[in-house]
């Protein structure tokens, strides 16, 4: 089975975690530590990085440094990975969800509008906070909504969890609103096993977030606490793995950009598909190579993956809109009204991606790319001969 994401571990890795153990700094202090913040954090083009144990406790901490409480409302795209919404609801705020544009993926920043305007005509309006996500790679367009943040003084946390070294027009992803969140989980574009960071240019955003990752002791007075804190503290021995990992960072874009280019050449040609871009004032680092199956291609995305699982083609299906999953639709979480989502469903049932790991080769996108050939045949030929048969 070609994977559909495989990471990139060698040997840089084995030494810095060798000399990790060595050092006998395996816990949560260590010299690797600082170096992934301070590095990954200048790496982002800002000052500081605040590691954490993953991507979700990222976005709890940098929504909880921003004091988002009962009460405040957070603007979440509907169509994200479930963490970006639940860290909203670990703080006792309340999601609201915003339907994509369909080009991106992204956040549709007109409904963000339309959402703030409604609410401030209501006399209604608690939006503390907007986390837009920077999907499968590629940055969203932030100059509108930065805009719009500036307007109604929300704070900005984007989920650059899928986009690390994504640019929007020519900075990098994740240090551009008041605080960026990354996730390193194993299949993301660098890993450290299970880890997150939490980079910002604010010095007050930093301090707090690093307090309340570790317990929130009295800087004053250890082991006095005037405030809840958690425990969100990556280890040594994972930032050692991080530091071998930043060190490859450029090669790995190089690698996903060069598969893109490599997948794209070849499916272009086919019909009904509608292949990921780039926009003019992007740099997308393509994390996964992420498609839609329109109804020319002959099958649906679900027989398609069908189709390549039995090839020996892993692949995966879109998220399931945040709007649309049970945790939101009852019961304690349940979302407040503000749809409809029609381009989150449509991407939703129309989108899955292809292998798309850091070890994938030539030969694996060229055979990856004959079996969707085959399928798009054998889809069009069923429907034609059906056709004949009316
Ligand atoms: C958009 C997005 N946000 C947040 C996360 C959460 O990261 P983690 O799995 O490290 O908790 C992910 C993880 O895949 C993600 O894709």
């Amino acid at each position: 089975m070609i994977p559909v994401n495989e990471p990139s571990i060698g040997r840089e890795e084995l030494a810095r975690v060798t000399a990790c153990v060595k050092s006998n700094w395996i816990s949560s202090q260590g010299k690797f530590l600082k170096e992934l913040e301070d590095e990954f954090a200048r790496y982002c083009g800002v000052r500081f990085g605040i590691s954490t144990t993953n991507g979700t406790a990222a976005l709890h901490l940098a929504l909880a440094a921003l004091s988002i409480g009962p009460g405040d409302e957070v603007l979440v795209p509907t169509f994200t990975m479930a963490a970006t919404a639940f860290a909203v609801c670990y703080c006792g705020a309340r999601p609201v969800f915003i339907d994509a544009e369909p080009e991106t993926f992204s956040l549709d920043v007109n409904r963000v509008a339309d959402y703030l305007r409604r609410q401030e005509k209501k006399g209604t309006l608690r939006v503390k906070a907007v986390i837009p996500v920077h999907l499968y790679g590629h940055p969203m367009d932030l100059d509108p909504l930065l805009e719009l943040a500036r307007r109604y003084s929300l704070a900005v946390v984007e989920d650059a969890a899928e986009a690390h070294g994504a640019e929007y027009k020519g900075k990098k992803c994740g240090g551009l609103g008041d605080l960026g969140c990354f996730s390193f989980y194993a299949n993301k574009i660098i890993t450290t096993g299970e880890g997150g960071m939490v980079v910002t240019d604010n010095p007050r955003l930093a301090d707090r977030a690093r307090s309340l990752k570790d317990l929130a002791h009295d800087p004053g007075k250890r082991f006095r606490h005037i405030e809840l804190g958690f425990n969100y503290r990556m280890t040594n021995l994972q930032a050692a793995v991080g530091i071998a990992q930043l060190k490859k960072i450029d090669r790995h874009i190089q690698q996903k950009r060069w598969m893109a280019g490599e997948y794209t050449r070849r499916l272009e040609s086919l019909p009904g598909l509608t292949l990921p871009q780039e926009k003019s004032w992007a740099k997308n680092v393509y994390w996964m190579y992420g498609l839609l199956v329109e109804p020319e291609f002959g099958l649906t995305r679900d027989q398609l993956m069908a189709y390549l699982k039995e090839k020996g083609v892993d692949t995966r299906s879109f998220f399931i809109p945040m709007h649309l999953q049970p945790v939101f639709t009852q019961g304690r979480y349940k979302a407040k009204r503000n749809g409809p989502f029609p381009v989150a469903e449509e991407i939703a049932q129309k989108g899955l991606y292809l292998p798309s790991g850091l070890t994938l080769t030539e030969s694996q996108i060229q055979y990856v790319c004959r079996q969707m050939k085959k399928a798009s045949l054998a889809g069009r030929g069923q429907i034609e001969a059906e056709l004949s048969r009316r």
